[in-house]
Protein backbone atom coordinates (compact mmCIF):
# COMPACT_ATOMS: atom_id res chain seq x y z
CA UNK A 1 0.00 0.00 0.00
CA UNK A 2 1.33 3.60 -0.63
CA UNK A 3 3.29 4.78 2.04
CA UNK A 4 2.16 8.39 3.70
CA UNK A 5 4.84 10.64 3.54
CA UNK A 6 6.01 12.15 6.33
CA UNK A 7 8.18 16.00 5.68
CA UNK A 8 10.24 16.41 9.37
CA UNK A 9 11.01 20.26 10.09
CA UNK A 10 13.45 20.26 12.76
CA UNK A 11 15.93 17.10 14.13
CA UNK A 12 16.74 17.74 17.21
CA UNK A 13 15.82 15.78 20.05
CA UNK A 14 11.95 15.07 19.42
CA UNK A 15 12.65 15.31 15.63
CA UNK A 16 15.50 12.69 16.02
CA UNK A 17 13.96 10.56 18.24
CA UNK A 18 10.52 10.42 15.76
CA UNK A 19 12.92 9.58 12.77
CA UNK A 20 14.83 6.49 15.05
CA UNK A 21 11.21 5.37 16.59
CA UNK A 22 9.61 5.56 12.59
CA UNK A 23 12.68 3.62 11.59
CA UNK A 24 13.24 0.95 14.37
CA UNK A 25 9.70 0.51 14.97
CA UNK A 26 8.72 1.09 11.41
CA UNK A 27 6.78 -2.73 10.07
CA UNK A 28 4.82 -2.59 13.27
CA UNK A 29 3.70 0.94 12.91
CA UNK A 30 2.49 0.45 9.41
CA UNK A 31 0.29 -2.40 10.34
CA UNK A 32 -1.04 -0.33 13.14
CA UNK A 33 -1.96 2.60 10.82
CA UNK A 34 -2.73 0.17 8.02
CA UNK A 35 -0.09 1.83 5.85
CA UNK A 36 3.66 2.63 5.98
CA UNK A 37 4.81 5.86 7.60
CA UNK A 38 7.70 7.11 6.18
CA UNK A 39 9.76 10.27 7.00
CA UNK A 40 11.09 11.20 2.75
CA UNK A 41 12.26 14.45 3.47
CA UNK A 42 13.77 16.68 6.48
CA UNK A 43 14.72 20.35 7.19
CA UNK A 44 17.05 21.07 9.77
CA UNK A 45 19.83 23.95 10.28
CA UNK A 46 22.53 21.76 10.61
CA UNK A 47 22.12 19.24 8.03
CA UNK A 48 24.90 16.89 8.92
CA UNK A 49 23.41 16.02 12.14
CA UNK A 50 20.25 15.39 10.58
CA UNK A 51 21.90 13.27 8.17
CA UNK A 52 22.88 10.91 11.37
CA UNK A 53 19.22 10.78 12.44
CA UNK A 54 17.43 10.43 10.18
CA UNK A 55 19.35 8.35 7.58
CA UNK A 56 20.27 7.44 3.90
CA UNK A 57 17.25 8.51 1.46
CA UNK A 58 15.71 11.36 3.00
CA UNK A 59 16.01 14.68 0.98
CA UNK A 60 17.22 17.22 3.20
CA UNK A 61 17.13 21.12 3.53
CA UNK A 62 17.83 23.99 5.91
CA UNK A 63 14.80 25.41 4.70
CA UNK A 64 12.27 23.91 6.34
CA UNK A 65 9.37 26.18 3.43
CA UNK A 66 11.07 23.60 0.95
CA UNK A 67 8.65 20.43 2.99
CA UNK A 68 5.85 22.75 3.51
CA UNK A 69 5.27 23.38 -0.58
CA UNK A 70 6.86 19.67 -1.47
CA UNK A 71 3.51 18.78 -3.15
CA UNK A 72 4.60 14.71 -2.21
CA UNK A 73 4.66 15.42 1.58
CA UNK A 74 1.35 14.16 3.19
CA UNK A 75 2.21 15.43 6.81
CA UNK A 76 4.29 17.97 7.75
CA UNK A 77 5.51 17.42 11.26
CA UNK A 78 6.84 20.65 13.12
CA UNK A 79 9.37 20.20 16.03
CA UNK A 80 11.41 23.54 15.14
CA UNK A 81 9.81 25.26 18.46
CA UNK A 82 9.04 28.21 19.06
CA UNK A 83 6.27 30.77 17.14
CA UNK A 84 8.27 32.55 14.85
CA UNK A 85 9.35 30.09 11.58
CA UNK A 86 7.47 27.22 13.31
CA UNK A 87 4.19 29.32 12.90
CA UNK A 88 4.69 30.12 9.36
CA UNK A 89 5.38 27.09 8.00
CA UNK A 90 2.12 25.39 10.00
CA UNK A 91 0.07 28.21 8.36
CA UNK A 92 1.85 27.56 4.84
CA UNK A 93 0.85 23.75 5.22
CA UNK A 94 -2.32 24.45 6.40
CA UNK A 95 -2.89 26.44 3.44
CA UNK A 96 -1.26 23.97 0.93
CA UNK A 97 -3.49 21.32 2.03
CA UNK A 98 -1.29 19.16 4.50
CA UNK A 99 -2.05 17.96 8.14
CA UNK A 100 0.33 18.99 10.91
CA UNK A 101 1.75 17.55 13.70
CA UNK A 102 3.77 19.08 16.40
CA UNK A 103 4.75 19.19 19.62
CA UNK A 104 4.82 23.17 20.16
CA UNK A 105 2.41 23.99 23.15
CA UNK A 106 3.99 27.46 22.69
CA UNK A 107 2.27 27.57 19.23
CA UNK A 108 -0.25 25.96 20.11
CA UNK A 109 -1.24 27.78 23.53
CA UNK A 110 -0.94 31.27 21.99
CA UNK A 111 -2.15 30.75 18.37
CA UNK A 112 -4.17 27.77 18.39
CA UNK A 113 -7.25 29.66 17.61
CA UNK A 114 -6.05 31.14 14.51
CA UNK A 115 -4.34 27.68 13.49
CA UNK A 116 -7.23 25.78 14.05
CA UNK A 117 -9.43 28.24 12.42
CA UNK A 118 -7.85 27.55 9.20
CA UNK A 119 -7.36 24.05 9.86
CA UNK A 120 -11.10 24.06 10.21
CA UNK A 121 -11.49 26.31 6.89
CA UNK A 122 -9.01 23.87 4.71
CA UNK A 123 -10.26 20.70 5.78
CA UNK A 124 -6.81 19.21 7.25
CA UNK A 125 -6.11 18.39 11.35
CA UNK A 126 -3.45 19.45 13.50
CA UNK A 127 -2.79 17.55 16.16
CA UNK A 128 -0.30 17.87 19.24
CA UNK A 129 -0.61 15.14 21.37
CA UNK A 130 3.42 15.65 22.02
CA UNK A 131 2.63 19.60 22.90
CA UNK A 132 1.64 18.28 26.66
CA UNK A 133 3.27 15.76 28.86
CA UNK A 134 5.83 14.13 26.56
CA UNK A 135 4.77 10.50 26.09
CA UNK A 136 1.35 10.51 28.25
CA UNK A 137 -1.55 10.11 26.07
CA UNK A 138 -3.34 13.08 28.01
CA UNK A 139 -4.89 15.03 25.16
CA UNK A 140 -6.60 11.43 24.17
CA UNK A 141 -7.52 10.36 27.32
CA UNK A 142 -9.24 14.02 27.43
CA UNK A 143 -10.89 14.31 24.41
CA UNK A 144 -11.46 10.12 23.63
CA UNK A 145 -11.95 8.16 26.90
CA UNK A 146 -13.29 10.98 29.04
CA UNK A 147 -15.14 12.63 26.08
CA UNK A 148 -18.92 11.04 28.30
CA UNK A 149 -17.73 13.13 31.27
CA UNK A 150 -18.67 16.90 32.14
CA UNK A 151 -15.00 17.84 33.38
CA UNK A 152 -14.53 19.41 36.60
CA UNK A 153 -11.10 20.03 37.28
CA UNK A 154 -7.34 19.20 35.29
CA UNK A 155 -4.21 19.47 37.92
CA UNK A 156 -1.21 18.18 37.70
CA UNK A 157 2.74 17.81 37.09
CA UNK A 158 3.43 19.25 34.16
CA UNK A 159 6.89 20.14 33.62
CA UNK A 160 9.54 17.38 33.65
CA UNK A 161 12.34 19.82 33.71
CA UNK A 162 11.15 21.56 37.05
CA UNK A 163 9.95 18.15 38.45
CA UNK A 164 13.68 17.31 37.70
CA UNK A 165 15.27 20.59 39.66
CA UNK A 166 12.69 20.11 42.51
CA UNK A 167 13.31 15.81 42.58
CA UNK A 168 17.39 16.40 42.71
CA UNK A 169 17.17 19.35 45.01
CA UNK A 170 15.09 17.49 47.36
CA UNK A 171 17.11 13.96 47.17
CA UNK A 172 21.00 15.31 46.43
CA UNK A 173 20.38 18.68 47.56
CA UNK A 174 22.07 19.80 44.36
CA UNK A 175 22.68 23.08 43.17
CA UNK A 176 19.06 24.73 41.35
CA UNK A 177 21.99 25.73 38.45
CA UNK A 178 23.30 22.05 38.11
CA UNK A 179 20.50 20.32 37.75
CA UNK A 180 18.98 22.62 35.45
CA UNK A 181 22.30 22.34 33.32
CA UNK A 182 21.70 18.99 33.60
CA UNK A 183 18.35 19.04 32.20
CA UNK A 184 19.59 20.83 29.36
CA UNK A 185 22.26 18.86 28.28
CA UNK A 186 19.25 15.23 28.75
CA UNK A 187 17.10 17.39 26.06
CA UNK A 188 14.47 18.13 28.55
CA UNK A 189 14.44 21.59 28.61
CA UNK A 190 12.87 24.27 26.49
CA UNK A 191 15.57 26.17 23.92
CA UNK A 192 15.12 29.07 26.53
CA UNK A 193 15.07 27.26 29.77
CA UNK A 194 13.34 30.11 31.58
CA UNK A 195 10.03 28.82 30.15
CA UNK A 196 10.72 26.05 32.46
CA UNK A 197 11.29 27.43 35.61
CA UNK A 198 9.08 30.48 35.64
CA UNK A 199 5.90 28.36 34.11
CA UNK A 200 5.20 29.56 31.30
CA UNK A 201 5.78 25.88 29.69
CA UNK A 202 3.45 24.18 32.27
CA UNK A 203 0.94 27.02 31.40
CA UNK A 204 0.99 26.64 27.75
CA UNK A 205 0.07 22.72 28.59
CA UNK A 206 -2.38 23.83 30.96
CA UNK A 207 -4.14 26.51 28.46
CA UNK A 208 -4.48 23.32 26.00
CA UNK A 209 -6.28 20.94 28.38
CA UNK A 210 -8.41 23.65 30.14
CA UNK A 211 -9.61 24.18 26.27
CA UNK A 212 -10.09 20.62 25.50
CA UNK A 213 -11.59 19.88 28.83
CA UNK A 214 -13.90 22.79 29.11
CA UNK A 215 -14.42 23.65 25.39
CA UNK A 216 -13.53 27.26 25.52
CA UNK A 217 -11.20 28.97 23.25
CA UNK A 218 -7.01 28.72 23.99
CA UNK A 219 -6.12 31.71 26.22
CA UNK A 220 -2.91 31.87 27.44
CA UNK A 221 -2.65 35.25 28.41
CA UNK A 222 -5.65 34.44 31.10
CA UNK A 223 -3.41 31.98 32.95
CA UNK A 224 -1.80 32.90 36.56
CA UNK A 225 1.83 31.68 36.62
CA UNK A 226 4.26 31.74 39.00
CA UNK A 227 7.34 29.25 38.72
CA UNK A 228 10.11 27.59 40.36
CA UNK A 229 13.04 29.95 40.15
CA UNK A 230 12.31 32.03 43.97
CA UNK A 231 12.48 28.23 45.66
CA UNK A 232 15.57 27.93 47.68
CA UNK A 233 16.85 24.63 49.04
CA UNK A 234 16.05 25.78 52.48
CA UNK A 235 12.14 25.82 51.30
CA UNK A 236 12.40 21.97 49.77
CA UNK A 237 14.11 20.58 53.41
CA UNK A 238 11.56 22.33 55.91
CA UNK A 239 8.50 21.48 53.38
CA UNK A 240 9.92 17.49 53.82
CA UNK A 241 10.07 18.14 57.43
CA UNK A 242 6.45 19.15 57.93
CA UNK A 243 6.00 16.00 55.95
CA UNK A 244 5.22 17.94 52.62
CA UNK A 245 6.75 17.89 49.10
CA UNK A 246 7.04 21.17 46.46
CA UNK A 247 5.75 20.39 43.18
CA UNK A 248 4.90 23.03 40.35
CA UNK A 249 1.39 22.43 40.00
CA UNK A 250 -0.70 23.34 37.12
CA UNK A 251 -4.79 24.05 38.11
CA UNK A 252 -7.83 24.52 36.06
CA UNK A 253 -11.00 23.89 36.61
CA UNK A 254 -14.66 25.66 37.00
CA UNK A 255 -15.43 28.23 39.02
CA UNK A 256 -19.20 30.27 39.43
CA UNK A 257 -17.68 32.83 37.06
CA UNK A 258 -15.54 30.99 34.76
CA UNK A 259 -12.63 28.97 34.54
CA UNK A 260 -9.34 29.05 36.47
CA UNK A 261 -6.09 28.60 35.03
CA UNK A 262 -3.30 28.44 37.13
CA UNK A 263 0.40 27.31 37.94
CA UNK A 264 2.40 27.61 41.17
CA UNK A 265 4.79 26.04 43.52
CA UNK A 266 2.41 23.97 46.10
CA UNK A 267 3.05 22.33 48.86
CA UNK A 268 1.61 18.36 49.26
CA UNK A 269 1.36 15.63 51.46
CA UNK A 270 3.96 13.72 51.22
CA UNK A 271 1.22 10.72 51.35
CA UNK A 272 0.00 11.62 48.10
CA UNK A 273 0.46 9.63 44.75
CA UNK A 274 1.35 13.01 42.92
CA UNK A 275 3.57 13.95 45.57
CA UNK A 276 5.62 10.71 44.80
CA UNK A 277 5.83 11.39 41.04
CA UNK A 278 9.73 12.55 40.45
CA UNK A 279 12.23 13.51 37.99
CA UNK A 280 11.46 14.28 34.52
CA UNK A 281 7.94 12.43 35.44
CA UNK A 282 4.78 13.87 34.95
CA UNK A 283 1.14 12.97 36.06
CA UNK A 284 -2.33 14.61 35.54
CA UNK A 285 -5.34 13.89 37.36
CA UNK A 286 -8.31 14.80 35.74
CA UNK A 287 -11.84 14.89 37.49
CA UNK A 288 -15.17 14.18 35.50
CA UNK A 289 -18.60 13.69 36.97
CA UNK A 290 -19.07 10.32 35.61
CA UNK A 291 -15.95 8.43 36.42
CA UNK A 292 -14.81 10.59 39.04
CA UNK A 293 -10.71 11.51 39.24
CA UNK A 294 -8.45 9.39 37.14
CA UNK A 295 -4.33 10.12 36.78
CA UNK A 296 -2.02 9.45 34.12
CA UNK A 297 1.86 8.83 34.72
CA UNK A 298 4.71 9.02 32.38
CA UNK A 299 7.81 10.51 31.29
CA UNK A 300 7.12 14.47 30.35
CA UNK A 301 10.34 14.73 28.65
CA UNK A 302 12.93 13.23 26.06
CA UNK A 303 13.28 12.34 22.40
CA UNK A 304 11.80 8.93 22.70
CA UNK A 305 9.11 9.33 24.98
CA UNK A 306 8.14 12.69 23.05
CA UNK A 307 8.64 10.44 19.55
CA UNK A 308 5.92 8.16 20.98
CA UNK A 309 2.92 10.89 21.37
CA UNK A 310 4.21 12.59 17.93
CA UNK A 311 3.89 8.93 16.13
CA UNK A 312 0.62 8.34 17.58
CA UNK A 313 -0.89 11.27 16.03
CA UNK A 314 0.95 10.08 12.67
CA UNK A 315 -0.62 7.00 13.11
CA UNK A 316 -4.28 8.52 13.69
CA UNK A 317 -4.12 10.83 10.72
CA UNK A 318 -2.85 7.85 8.55
CA UNK A 319 -5.87 6.03 9.46
CA UNK A 320 -8.42 9.26 8.87
CA UNK A 321 -6.35 10.33 5.27
CA UNK A 322 -6.82 6.18 4.07
CA UNK A 323 -10.91 6.94 5.30
CA UNK A 324 -13.51 7.59 2.71
CA UNK A 325 -13.68 11.62 3.00
CA UNK A 326 -17.01 11.70 4.26
CA UNK A 327 -16.80 9.54 6.82
CA UNK A 328 -13.51 11.05 8.40
CA UNK A 329 -14.31 12.22 12.15
CA UNK A 330 -12.71 15.31 12.94
CA UNK A 331 -11.73 14.61 16.59
CA UNK A 332 -8.62 15.28 16.21
CA UNK A 333 -9.80 18.70 14.98
CA UNK A 334 -10.14 21.38 18.03
CA UNK A 335 -13.61 21.95 18.64
CA UNK A 336 -14.70 24.83 21.08
CA UNK A 337 -18.08 24.25 22.35
CA UNK A 338 -21.14 25.86 22.92
CA UNK A 339 -19.18 26.84 26.35
CA UNK A 340 -16.68 29.26 24.35
CA UNK A 341 -17.94 32.75 25.92
CA UNK A 342 -17.52 31.71 29.53
CA UNK A 343 -15.33 34.09 31.01
CA UNK A 344 -12.57 32.96 32.28
P1 LIG B 1 15.72 21.05 19.72
O1 LIG B 1 16.32 22.39 19.90
O2 LIG B 1 16.45 19.86 20.20
O3 LIG B 1 15.40 20.81 18.17
C1 LIG B 1 14.96 21.82 17.32
C2 LIG B 1 15.61 21.57 15.96
O4 LIG B 1 15.11 22.50 15.02
C3 LIG B 1 17.12 21.72 15.99
O5 LIG B 1 17.74 20.60 15.38
C4 LIG B 1 17.35 23.00 15.21
O6 LIG B 1 18.57 22.99 14.50
C5 LIG B 1 16.19 22.99 14.25
N1 LIG B 1 15.88 24.34 13.78
C6 LIG B 1 15.81 25.49 14.47
N2 LIG B 1 15.46 26.51 13.67
C7 LIG B 1 15.32 25.97 12.44
C8 LIG B 1 14.98 26.52 11.18
N3 LIG B 1 14.71 27.81 11.02
N4 LIG B 1 14.94 25.69 10.11
C9 LIG B 1 15.21 24.39 10.25
N5 LIG B 1 15.55 23.80 11.42
C10 LIG B 1 15.59 24.60 12.49
O7 LIG B 1 14.26 21.12 20.35
P2 LIG B 1 13.36 19.91 20.87
O8 LIG B 1 13.43 18.78 19.93
O9 LIG B 1 13.65 19.70 22.30
O10 LIG B 1 11.93 20.60 20.82
C11 LIG B 1 11.20 20.73 19.62
C12 LIG B 1 9.75 21.07 19.97
O11 LIG B 1 9.21 20.02 20.75
C13 LIG B 1 9.58 22.34 20.81
O12 LIG B 1 8.38 22.96 20.43
C14 LIG B 1 9.46 21.81 22.23
O13 LIG B 1 8.74 22.66 23.08
C15 LIG B 1 8.70 20.53 21.98
N6 LIG B 1 8.82 19.50 22.99
C16 LIG B 1 10.05 19.11 23.42
C17 LIG B 1 10.17 18.07 24.33
C18 LIG B 1 11.49 17.60 24.82
O14 LIG B 1 11.52 16.70 25.67
N7 LIG B 1 12.60 18.13 24.33
C19 LIG B 1 9.00 17.38 24.84
C20 LIG B 1 7.73 17.87 24.32
C21 LIG B 1 7.67 18.89 23.43
P3 LIG B 1 19.93 23.54 15.20
O15 LIG B 1 20.19 22.62 16.34
O16 LIG B 1 20.93 23.44 14.12
O17 LIG B 1 19.60 24.94 15.63
N1 LIG C 1 10.65 21.43 28.55
C1 LIG C 1 9.53 20.57 28.67
C2 LIG C 1 9.52 19.93 30.03
C3 LIG C 1 9.57 19.53 27.58
O1 LIG C 1 10.56 19.96 30.70
O2 LIG C 1 8.49 19.41 30.44
C4 LIG C 1 8.33 18.68 27.52
O3 LIG C 1 7.23 19.43 27.12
Amino acid sequence: MKAINVGLCGVGTVGGGTATVLKRNGEEIARRAGRPIVVTMAANRDLDRARELVGEGVALTDNAMDVVNNPDIDIVVELIGGTTIAKDLVLAAIENGKHVVTANKKLIAEYGNEIFAKAQEKGVIVAFEAAVAGGIPVIKALREGLTANKIEWVAGIINGTSNFILTEMRDKGSAFADVLAEAQHLGYAEADPTFDIEGHDAAHKLTIMSAIAFGIPVQFDKAYLEGISKLEAADIKYAAELGYRIKLLGMTRRRPNGIELRVSPTLIPASRLIANVDGVMNSVLVKGDAVGATMYYGPGAGAEPTASSVIADLVDITRLHTADPEHRVPHLAFQPTAMANLPI
